[in-house]
């Protein structure tokens, strides 16, 4: 399926494309070579690499959204079961073995079962979905992902009637986690979730890469989820376990802080969070002198979700 978004771009305007033709064959030499380096380059990695030739370009987005570049969004990332700066997850997370990788799919679906990742990714049309990506803390960056509709794997294993919510959860892997050995500030795993409806939007994806390679271990390798209108902490890394259920998922931020991080986390200027405004955002790499973008409703995706939320009272469902 082909998802036609006015807010995305080819990625091609963001990297000369030679560059991301050398960039494929530098991969592919280390594939053959069983350089596997940081491991980010491994069995899936070919899988991503081989789908990577046929990801759809040609996007005609009326908006120009010009990407973050690919060092920022690399090394300034948010990755608590490492560590609780966001330069340290860069090196931290290379420890984590991510191949092989299998998600489990469980709860109220046909066809539960614990899928390995090449075998997922290999039924899906992998495509780059340049994205506006907006952090509760009111930093933002646009990442040119590359990924597949949430919607079309979730089809795959057919949720039944009572499937009302999608719990989300990260490996849980205290020995390579540090932070994961104690439950002080969070408790582990991460875990989120999203209304079957917002799951099921087009513009929910699960994400395997970024501009043009797999993704990095820090940002959430081998999979993680991109829900481009909600704030960051929405976007679970290294999925394991996707779970159909009936009630709203407890997810870890809103258990944690339930006044300061609510279930629909949609990124919203009218509400602020309890200690600062969300009313505008630094954008990163911008430049010092750079104003603040003022913050957008849905992030800018209101057009294609806002009908989602017609009857809810924002404020109150925060
Ligand atoms: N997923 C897991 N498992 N652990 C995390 O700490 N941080 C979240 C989200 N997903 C996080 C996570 C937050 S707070 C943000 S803003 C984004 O990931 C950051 O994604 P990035 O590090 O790739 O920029």
């Amino acid at each position: 399926m082909i998802i036609k978004t006015n807010k995305c771009i080819p990625s091609s305007e963001i990297t000369d494309p030679a560059i991301f033709k050398q960039r494929r064959q530098i991969i592919k030499a280390m594939l053959a070579m069983g350089i596997t380096g940081s491991g980010i380059y491994s069995c899936f990695a070919d899988a991503i690499e081989s789908k990577w030739q046929n990801v759809p370009k040609g996007y005609q987005p009326k908006t120009l959204l010009t990407a973050t570049s690919n060092d920022i969004v690399k090394n300034h990332t948010n990755y608590y079961e490492f560590t609780y700066n966001k330069t340290d997850a860069t090196s931290l997370a290379q420890v984590l073995p991510i191949d092989p990788w299998s998600v489990e799919i469980t709860g109220e679906v046909e066809k539960p079962g614990v899928y390995h990742l090449e075998d997922l990714i290999s039924q899906q049309t992998l495509q780059e979905y340049v994205y506006r990506f907006r952090c509760v803390e009111a930093w933002s960056m646009v990442v040119p992902w590359i990924g597949f509709s949430l919607a079309d794997l979730l089809k795959k294993v057919q949720p039944l009637s009572t499937a009302q919510f999608v719990q989300f959860t990260t490996l849980f892997d205290p020995k390579n986690m540090p932070n994961q050995a104690d439950n002080r500030l969070l408790e582990w795993p991460y875990v989120e979730g999203l209304r079957i409806d917002e799951a099921m939007h087009p513009l929910s994806i699960l994400a395997t890469g970024m501009y043009g390679e797999p993704l990095a271990k820090q940002n959430g390798a081998p999979l993680r989820l991109v829900v481009p209108w909600k704030y960051g902490f929405k976007s679970i890394k290294a999925i394991v376990k996707i779970e159909l259920v009936k009630r709203p998922p407890l997810s870890t931020w809103s258990k944690s802080a339930p006044n300061d991080y609510g279930f629909y986390a949609n990124v919203n200027p009218q509400v602020p969070h309890p200690r600062w405004s969300q009313n505008s955002e630094r954008v990163l790499g911008a430049g010092f002198f750079t104003p603040r973008r003022k913050t957008e409703l849905f992030n800018g995706y209101a057009d294609e979700v806002a009908a989602l939320y017609s009857n809810m009272d924002l404020r109150h469902f925060f």
